[in-house]
This record gives structure tokens, sequence and C-alpha cells, in this order.
């Protein structure tokens, strides 16, 4: 294919630099020297504005579980428009989706609903503290969990920043107050006996420990069960709430990442899937730990409002969503899942080129590394190869295939056996050319 024709994305671009800063609303989005511009999708296939057409393997990073322009989703919210889409009031739209998440997820007792994965991991944070009137919260170093203060402490950390013993609270935006960092204890992923060590020696002032189950900035590497069992044993007897994050990993199965683990957190923050292709965040959790946003016996421990909170337009597409991931659709998706990542994996044997596959389910992430991967630390060894990533991203994208820059990549269902293949020939294509390079 070649070179692509990005004309117009490029005049766009330039309009866009003169109303947006350097032409952006989304620092994910952003790629040098210009993104190129969404005109329209449809299934699994994304066009741009000059007429390129790509296979989209990024599914706007994980949430469209059904591609673009579902039909029977369209559908819903086209039923639903002409009779309003935001009120003063609550709708029955909201108690249908709750209903639909709580039967199917053991710790679920209770939903509230949000606007995006960065608010409902704010409001869950607040909850725990709220909750058991502690400051601080822990967090595993370089996990993100979108864009509030506390929850970005340690994102980046490098080995110039993250300290020797223990991992230290580096600040991620510019500006970020001493309080904030003051008031976050990082903690190792998957490395137990570090992390119970320095859990239990903040005890008394941690309301929380909020952890992805698997965390896509450290590699997209799985948690180990026992780390897990760790954070909700200790959690537990030193009375903080343990926050699972699955914004990302609820496609994991029909009860999320805790379904596969089999451990139950106290809350959990949700986002992207739930929200049928439009924008949601949700906190759920057991009765006893949601109870602080309960407003029958006045102020709230947790006081929670939202202009466009469980709007119904959300509640509508999220419920059908939601509602065709039966249990069969889960396996079938996930089995792709495992065809896809055998084929990468595959892809390097067979060329030669240094590089692995992480990942679970619908979710895939291609590191050019074969080093063993555990935590955010060893999954460093990956940026040694970023140019060797990016060539590769580049070239799948020239070849109309759309993965993230870092390398993250994730199922629809309208995808089959043949869209998985054509990544796979294509992915292949680029790994020749990196040991033709060589
Ligand atoms: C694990 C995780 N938590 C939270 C967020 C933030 O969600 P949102 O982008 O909807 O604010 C993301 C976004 O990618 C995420 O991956």
């Amino acid at each position: 294919m070649g070179e692509l024709q990005i004309g117009k994305s490029a005049a766009l671009f330039a309009r866009a630099t003169k109303v947006l800063p350097g032409g952006n609303s989304r620092t994910t989005v952003w790629s040098s020297p210009h993104p190129v511009y969404a005109a329209s999708g449809e299934g699994c296939w994304l066009t741009d504005v000059d007429g390129n057409r790509y296979l989209d393997l990024l599914n706007n990073y994980t949430s469209l579980l059904h591609g673009h322009a579902h039909p029977a989703i369209m559908e819903a919210v086209t039923q639903r428009l002409p009779l309003g889409t935001a009120f003063p009031l609550p709708t029955e739209t909201e108690i249908e989706l709750a209903e639909l998440l709580c039967s199917r997820v053991q710790s679920f007792d209770h939903v509230r609903f949000a606007n995006s994965g960065s608010e409902a991991v704010m409001i869950a944070l607040k909850a725990a503290r709220a909750r058991t009137g502690r400051p601080k919260i822990a967090k595993c170093e370089g996990a993100y969990h979108g864009s509030y203060d506390f929850a970005e402490v340690s994102l980046d950390s490098s080995p110039e920043t993250w300290g020797n013993a223990e991992p230290r609270s580096v600040p991620y935006s510019h500006g970020t107050p001493q309080g904030v960092l003051d008031n976050v204890v990082v903690i190792p992923f998957n490395r137990s006996g570090e992390a119970e060590r320095i859990l239990r020696a903040n005890a008394g002032d941690l309301a929380c420990v909020l952890v992805d189950p698997m965390p896509n900035r450290g590699g997209l590497i799985p948690a180990q069960r026992g780390y897990l069992e760790m954070l909700r044993r200790v959690t537990s007897e030193c009375g903080m709430l343990l926050i699972f994050d699955e914004v990302i990993s609820f496609r994991l199965d029909h009860a999320g990442a805790q379904g596969v683990f089999g451990v139950d957190p106290d809350l959990t923050t949700l986002a992207k899937i739930i929200g049928g292709g439009f924008p949601i965040g949700a906190i759920a959790g057991t009765a006893d730990a949601m109870a602080v946003f309960d407003p029958r016996h006045g102020k709230p421990l947790a006081p929670h409002g939202g202009t466009f909170n469980a709007n119904p337009v959300s509640m509508v597409a999220g419920k059908m969503a939601m509602e065709l991931m039966i249990p069969a659709e889960f396996t079938r998706l996930n089995a792709l899942g495992q065809r896809i990542r055998d084929g990468i994996a595959d892809a390097f044997e067979k060329t030669g080129i240094d590089g692995q596959v992480t990942g679970a389910g619908s979710l895939f992430r291609i590191l050019m590394t074969s080093a063993r991967l555990v935590d955010y630390r060893t999954a460093q060894a990956a940026n040694a190869q970023a140019p060797a990533l990016e060539r590769v991203v580049a070239f799948l994208r020239d070849n109309g295939i759309l993965i993230a820059g870092t390398g993250l990549g994730a199922l629809s269902t309208p995808m089959g056996d043949a869209e998985v293949d054509l990544f796979v020939d294509i992915f292949t294509n680029a790994l020749e050319r990196e040991a033709a390079l060589q």
C-alpha cells in the first residue's frame, strides 16, 4: 500500500492548531507529525477523511466491544433520542443498566453512574476516604487510572526518579501539590512480599488500595492470583477498602476480571465497554461500601453530583451493548483473542525478531522485547525498543491496520478468523521488514 494519502487530515490539523492547544483535545490520540482524522466507522472498519480504510484493532482504546455503529445499539439510541436526552430527574434506564451489572458480578450490590473512567476512579477514592476516615490511598507503580491527580502519581516514574528501596511517589503532571504526593503510597505490582510490607507499615493511614488486575501501561501483564489474594487479605485485616479498576479489564469475561481471578473487591470502577460507545463511568460495590452515597438520611458521607450522570442515552446504549455480550459471545471473542496472540507469537518466532505478546481475553499488547515481564519496572525493558515498535505500528497503519502506539490492541464482535488472520499476515510482513533492517 505504501505511503498513505493524508492531505485532508493535514489541512484539518492546521485548522485545529488555531483553536485547540497543539490541535489536540486528548493527549493519547496525538501522533507526530499530526494525527489522521476519522470520518466514519462501520463494524470493525474505520475510514479517515482522506478515504483510507483501516481494520480497527484499537476500538477507541478498548471501549467499543461491538465495533462502530452496531445496528442494535443504533436502534436502541435512535428510539431513545426523541424522548429527551437528559433530565433533572432520574429515569428507569439507570435502574435497568444497574440491574444488569449487579446480576452479573458477585461483588456488585449497588452501582453509581458517572461520565468517564477518570471520574469513576476519583469518586471511588473519595468514597474510600469517606468510609474509613483515613486520608491516604495506595496504588501500583506505573498503573494508569485516568486523570485524577491522586491516581496519576508514579504513572511514569523512571529509574532516575522511582527510588531504590520502596517506590517513591513521583508527580506526573507538573504542579502536582506535595500534599497529593504525601497522601499516595506506591506499591510494586505483582511483588506480594514487598507490597504487603509497605501496606502494613502505612495501615493506619490508608483508606484503600487501588489496583488494575491487568494494567495496560505496565505492559498488559495480568496480576498473579496470589498478589490479588494478598491484597484482599491485607485490606480486610487492616480495615482498608480494596478497589479494582476494571475500566479496561471488565472486557475479560461476563463477570469481569474479578470473575476470572475469583477475588471480590469492595468497590470496582467501570467505564468504556459499559457505555456501548457513549460516555460513561461507574462505581460498583458492596452495599456497605456504597452506603457513603446514600442521600436518604441527610448529606451523604460522600456527596456526588454530575449533570449528565446516568443520562438515558448512555444507559440504553450500554445496556444493549452488555446484553449482546452473553457468556457464549465472551467465549467466542476470547478465543479470537487467543488466535491473535498465538499468531503474533508465531510471527516473532518465525522472523527471529525479539519480542512478545501479552494480554488476555480480547486484549493484546505487542512488546519488542523477550525479557520476562512481571511489573512496571521489568516492563521498562521494552522502552529501549521504542523505535522498533514505532516502525511496526507505522507499517501496520500504512497497510490499513490501527493499533495503539504502545502496541495495545482490542478485538470487537464484528471480527472473525478472517480479520485476525489478515492482521497476523500484515504483522508478519512488518516483522520481516524489521529483520531486513537488521
Ligand atoms: C484502567 C483505566 N482506568 C481509568 C481510565 C480512565 O477512563 P476515561 O478515559 O474514561 O476517563 C482508563 C482509560 O484508559 C483506564 O485504562
